[in-house]
């Protein structure tokens, strides 16, 4: 009898498996980039995520997903994923981050998938919302969010050796974030306003030459936990505090054993040192670009990060006519 080992953890081989993931949901959102219907657009990347992950030789668990089973049939929380073999992994997905983005035909729309050691991902429960502090590798251990915005820019910038005012700060464009983009632009720093997508702005702040530095503010905790996976393997560093939106949602999380006042560091947010993220541009970014569609099929930018290794790879993928009908005919 031959006895075929299976690894438990997952190795550098599932890395290209990622990546398939997110070229397809990226592919099927972008054919409906710019068409005004961002439910559509994510709809279409979920079942084509949710098709590919299926054929992926692995024992997942969607820790992040679509949401609780009721509202969403496919990648609900606790959901099983993968052909149940081994590697037994937690699996964090966003098909579309930047829903509006990509109906708007907007820059800076991703497709991202993390996967980790099983029982190692921070799962967010009913806590929607975290306030996060996000740096690149340089910027590594010179923030706290418990720090004033001003604070943190002077101590990134002596890190950095750079002046604050070229200093790049990501900050989501909301109501809620109108003082902090006061205090940051009194403090003299450039703000770099995105209408939607921080998985993007905190990659942004570890990739070379991208004119971020720092990603400030309140966005989504599933968000967080995704970009802390990419951020592992980038080498930069994400902290959090949850946020809850009225007294009943807190009510609600103290219940449940969330604390509001923990600072969630990277480790918190993904426990595993071997973690893997990858991402597909849906639409144009700062470091990828979005899906082109032409003659001969499309074409995808994607980049997958293992942690393990630090290595980041830039990936680009033409997808032929054929292989992109096999795709529509499994129904996205
Ligand atoms: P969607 O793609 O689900 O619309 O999320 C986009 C996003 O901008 C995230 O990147 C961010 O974390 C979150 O929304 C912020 O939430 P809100 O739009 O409610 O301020």
């Amino acid at each position: 009898m031959c006895l075929v080992l299976q690894p438990s953890q997952p190795d550098r081989n599932i890395a290209l498996e990622m990546i398939r993931v997110t070229e397809a949901a990226a592919i099927a959102a972008a054919r409906w980039s710019g068409r005004g219907d961002k439910n559509a657009a994510d709809g279409a990347a979920v079942d084509a995520m949710r098709f590919v992950l299926g054929g992926v030789a692995m024992d997942g668990i969607v820790v992040i997903g679509e949401g609780e089973k009721d509202d969403a049939p496919m990648l609900y929380n606790g959901e099983r994923i993968g052909d149940g073999r081994p590697p037994l992994v937690d699996i964090a997905v966003d098909p579309v981050d930047g829903t509006t983005l990509t109906a708007m035909g907007r820059n800076g729309a991703l497709s991202v998938i993390a996967l980790s050691e099983r029982g190692t991902m921070f799962n967010p429960g009913p806590c929607v919302y975290m306030n996060k502090i996000a740096v690149g590798p340089r910027g590594r251990g010179s923030v706290d969010i418990n720090a004033s915005a001003t604070d943190n820019l002077t101590e990134l910038s002596k890190r950095l050796k750079k002046p604050i005012p070229e200093l790049g700060v990501v900050i989501l464009d909301r109501p809620r974030h109108d003082a902090l983009l006061a205090e940051v632009r009194e403090a003299g720093a450039r703000v770099l306003s995105i209408s939607d997508g921080d998985v993007a702005g905190a990659i942004a702040t570890g990739w070379p030459n991208s004119g971020a530095d720092v990603l400030f503010g309140i966005g989504g905790t599933p968000e967080g936990v995704i970009a802390a996976a990419a951020l592992k393997g980038l080498g930069g560093e994400i902290q959090g505090m949850l946020i809850a939106r009225d007294d009943d949602e807190r009510r609600m999380a103290e219940g449940l054993g969330y604390d509001f006042t923990r600072v969630l560091t990277t480790d918190d947010l993904v426990a595993s040192d071997n973690c893997f993220f990858s991402a597909t541009a849906i639409t144009d970014g700062d470091f990828l670009r979005g899906v082109r569609f032409h003659d001969f099929g499309a074409t995808t930018q994607s980049m997958v990060v293992r942690s393990r290794s630090g290595t980041v790879r830039t990936i680009e993928t033409f997808h032929r006519h054929n292989k992109l009908e096999e795709f529509t005919s499994a129904g996205f």
